[in-house]
């Protein structure tokens, strides 16, 4: 049945030393979203941009934890828009901008009261790091530790804002190929489920994502949110990205798990980032994205 979507841009680059992603929320408006969405049947308004600070007029400050004084009031702000779409019924649409940015929408779901909310992490990486484990100091690769709440306190600190964390269980990887030393320890006793490229060249893309809503419909939830960093594609078909890393999943295994979600009809926000049009071809991969979420959304071939 139609959805109003409510589509919020992050243009953010913050969270990544590679620049570009703050361009991405443009790329993908102009490989016609709107549109895309308004074909399914979807009622659609575009809120437009969260203002966020520029990197050259920033100070990166501490090498362990880069821009966090100006990322997280850019979480604030992101947490009190999606918790007010979510409140009015919308369902959030956000353009991403670095993937830091999910502190800031899963926060606003949080602080919107869904307690049944279930989170789909698609992503060549955990961005499972702190600033004891991170090998860059990039915060795009410490959000789900701060969505889930284990991190040293430093990080943690930056967190104080979020009404709860997200229970570890009620957060699936899929499509994992790249995770740090540091990381894969802290991963293994967190109790959150990983789909890696391993598991789905053996079991194939729609059993695994079947098991992961399944899984999480045993934890309880009942509205799933989607946070889909477009490097889980190959970059072979999606090379503008920050992090590219080989071996990802091809334009049809990204858009079965995508009808696969539409089918579950669980889907309650989505959020598409990492897209890069610095290093991207023809704006490629902002119209892989837009093709992702229409699917998402419940396009159907016929
Ligand atoms: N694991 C690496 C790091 O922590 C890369 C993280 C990439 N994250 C991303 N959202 N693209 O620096
Ligand atoms: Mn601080
Ligand atoms: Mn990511
Ligand atoms: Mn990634």
């Amino acid at each position: 049945e139609p959805l109003e979507v409510g589509i919020l841009g992050v243009p953010m680059d913050l969270g990544s030393s590679r620049r570009g992603t703050d361009m991405g929320p443009s790329a993908i408006r102009y490989a016609r979203l709107t549109d895309a969405l308004r074909q399914v049947g979807h009622r659609v308004r575009d809120l437009g941009n969260l203002e966020v600070p520029v990197a050259e007029s920033l100070d990166a400050g501490n090498p362990r934890l880069k821009h966090i004084e100006a990322i997280e009031p850019v979480w604030r702000l992101l947490a009190d828009r999606v918790a007010r779409l979510a409140g009015e019924g919308r369902v959030p649409l956000v353009l991403g901008g670095d993937h830091s940015l999910a502190v800031g929408t899963i926060g606003g779901l949080l602080a919107a009261g869904w307690d049944d909310l279930g989170v789909l992490w698609f992503d060549a990486h955990a961005d499972f790091n702190d600033p004891a484990t991170t090998p860059s100091g990039n915060v795009h690769g410490m959000p789900v530790a701060c969505i889930v709440g284990h991190g040293t306190p430093e990080l943690l600190a930056h967190t104080r804002w979020l009404p709860r964390y997200l229970p570890a269980r009620r957060l699936v990887m899929i499509g994992l190929r790249d995770v740090d030393p540091g990381e894969r320890e802290k991963l293994r006793r967190s109790g959150i489920v990983t789909y890696t490229m391993q598991q789905i060249d053996e079991l194939g893309i729609a059993e695994v994502t079947r098991r992961a809503l399944q899984h999480l419909d045993g934890e309880g939830v009942r509205r799933l949110y989607v946070s889909f960093d477009v490097d889980v594609v190959d970059p072979d078909v999606a090379p503008g990205v920050g992090t590219p890393v080989v071996g990802g999943l091809t334009y049809r295994e990204s858009h079965l798990a995508m009808e696969i979600v539409a089918e579950s009809g669980l889907l309650a926000g989505m959020e598409v980032v990492e897209v890069n049009p610095i290093r991207d071809v023809l704006n490629r991969t902002a119209e892989v994205a837009v093709a992702l979420i229409a699917s998402a959304f419940g396009k159907r071939i016929l």
